[in-house]
């Protein structure tokens, strides 16, 4: 049994006009420990639907959803939001990083909500992670004082930091020239490796998909298997020469 399973899975929303809008029409999709997935698909293909859905933050409209097993529309509201904290951890676009606080209390903040941890415990924790992304001197920095690549980095932090057991992450190069998100792509393959967590990356970057060990497109609101064709082929090569 896959740790996450999507059998049919659905969502439209209906428009002030009263039509109905099909975003995903039947998406099938297995994810196992330690899995490292990319979907890719253009502007408006519904792959932040679909990763609203697997991070339990957003509900099918129609199919099945099997978290560990666990039909998730049957979760109650407080289990459901307890499983989108210990399960999952979020990268996405713009990092989304409380402004006024620091790199250090950016990554803390997840653990605010773990019973039973001390405060010492929680800093200690987001401290080794910031290390683990190479920013241990930047901690007390303010977001707006970090580089794109480094506020990213803080992000990859504090999703890590609570051991999650999936990273969703949405777009997670799309604010960052090729350079820097392709150093950001293998730190945050190599941390959930690390950490024996399963990747889901959406993305509309060839090369980045490039990475995933299994990957797919989204295209008329279902998930077909992305071949290793010439446009993977010459993303990666490309990719291969320009990074450290
Ligand atoms: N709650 C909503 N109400 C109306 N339209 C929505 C809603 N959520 C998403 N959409 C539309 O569904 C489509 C897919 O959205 P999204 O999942 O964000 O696509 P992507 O991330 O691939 O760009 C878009 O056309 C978007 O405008
Ligand atoms: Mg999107």
């Amino acid at each position: 049994m896959s740790l996450l399973e999507l059998a049919g899975v659905r969502r439209e929303v209906r428009l002030p006009d009263g039509s109905v809008l099909p975003i995903l029409t039947g998406v099938d999709l297995s994810v196992d420990h330690g899995d490292h997935v990319a979907v890719v698909g253009r502007s408006g293909s519904g792959k932040s639907t679909l990763l609203n859905i697997l991070g339990l933050l957003d509900a099918p409209t129609g199919g099945d959803y099997l978290l560990d097993g666990e039909p998730t529309d049957r979760l109650r509201a407080r289990r459901r939001s307890r499983l989108r904290g210990e399960v999952f951890g979020f990268v996405f676009q713009q990092f989304n990083l409380l402004p006024r606080r620091t790199a250090l209390e950016n990554v803390a903040a997840p653990l605010l909500y773990s019973s039973g941890r001390a405060y010492l415990t929680r800093t200690r924790a987001a401290r080794e992670m910031l290390e683990r992304v190479g920013l241990g001197a930047r901690a007390e920095q303010v977001p707006e004082r970090l580089s794109g690549g480094e506020q990213q980095r803080v992000a990859i932090a504090r999703a890590l930091v609570r051991r999650p057991q999936v990273v969703l992450a949405d777009e997670p190069t799309g604010a960052l020239d090729v350079e820097t998100g392709a150093r950001v792509m293998d730190l945050l393959t190599e941390v959930t490796r690390e950490t024996g967590a399963a990747l889901v990356t959406i993305t509309h970057d060839l090369s980045v998909a490039a990475l995933a060990g299994r990957r797919f497109r989204l295209d008329g609101g279902h998930l077909s298997p992305l071949p290793a064709g010439s446009a993977l082929a010459a993303a990666t090569s490309a990719r291969s020469g320009g990074t450290a």
